[in-house]
């Protein structure tokens, strides 16, 4: 699964890579939720490898929808994560696939085609990055830690998202904002940011990027401190050393 999940990862890449420096078609497909032709060609891609070599499990998977079965082994895909980025040329993008065996994360892969990063984690086999073994980093308090977020994409929660920044901008080293959701998650396990929260992820965001966190040595929860599933919308994802801080600093928000 592991070795399939890179496979169609990495291939899926190549299609995102070949029509990156072209003109996409671009879909308007909720407010200010943009789909292209790419996030349509690499799903498929994508999709029909999982059928070839897993026809038994299910696939649950960004534009094509599908079934979130309780048991059995099911692949959480986001064929093309950073959408927003890829459709203005903007260089942060990647494909993140996390297959779950009893809802619970088994295997995590994120692959950034343009750099060549493939993240990969199995459930108590660590994480790596193109084979080397990543960790998340020794930042042991808020004071000079980076600190990745995302705006979203309707006013009531960029107003939120306003607050939580303005927050920690006092009290942290720096606040980035990526744009793509799973290689915020990658950077965390690498421990090339800090830590990274939302509250409004799905399942193919975070399936493969929370994995990846743990098996690096960091922690995830909710925002308000619950252990974190990939059903839940909110997630903070950091190297666990400053999690707690973390945790009461965006408390302190409504
Ligand atoms: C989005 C990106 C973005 C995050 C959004 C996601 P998409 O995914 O990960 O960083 O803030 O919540 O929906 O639409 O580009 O796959
Ligand atoms: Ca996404
Ligand atoms: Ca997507």
């Amino acid at each position: 699964m592991l070795k399939t999940a890179i496979e169609a990862a990495v291939g899926a890449g190549r299609l995102i890579l070949e029509s990156y420096p072209g003109n996409r078609t671009v879909t308007l497909k909720g407010f200010r939720d943009l789909v292209t032709d790419v996030d349509i060609a690499s799903e498929s891609f994508i999709c029909n490898l999982i059928r070839t070599r897993f026809p038994d499990h299910s696939i649950l998977s960004e534009e094509a929808g599908g079934h979130a079965a309780d048991e059995g082994f099911i692949w959480v895909v986001d064929p093309l994560d950073g959408t927003t980025n890829y459709a203005h040329h903007h260089p942060l993008f990647a494909v993140s696939i996390g297959v779950l065996h009893r809802k619970k994360p088994l295997i995590g892969v994120i692959h950034d085609p343009l750099q060549n990063h493939t993240f990969a984690a199995q459930t108590g086999g660590g994480a790596r990055l193109n084979d080397m073994p990543i960790h998340t980093s020794g930042a042991g308090t808020l004071k000079h830690a980076m600190i990745g977020m995302d705006w979203g994409h309707e006013n009531k929660m960029r107003e939120r998202m306003l607050r939580y920044a303005s927050r920690m901008l006092s009290v942290c080293g720096t606040v980035r904002v990526l744009g793509s959701a799973a290689l915020a998650f990658a950077y965390v396990a690498a421990g090339w940011i800090d830590a990274y929260f939302q509250p409004g992820l799905k399942p193919w965001d975070t399936a493969a990027g929370t994995l990846l966190v743990k098996e690096a040595g960091g922690r995830c929860t909710t925002m308000k401190g619950a252990p974190y599933r990939v059903q839940c919308p909110d997630c903070l994802a950091t190297n666990r050393l400053i999690h707690d801080e973390l945790l009461n600093c965006l408390g302190q928000q409504s």
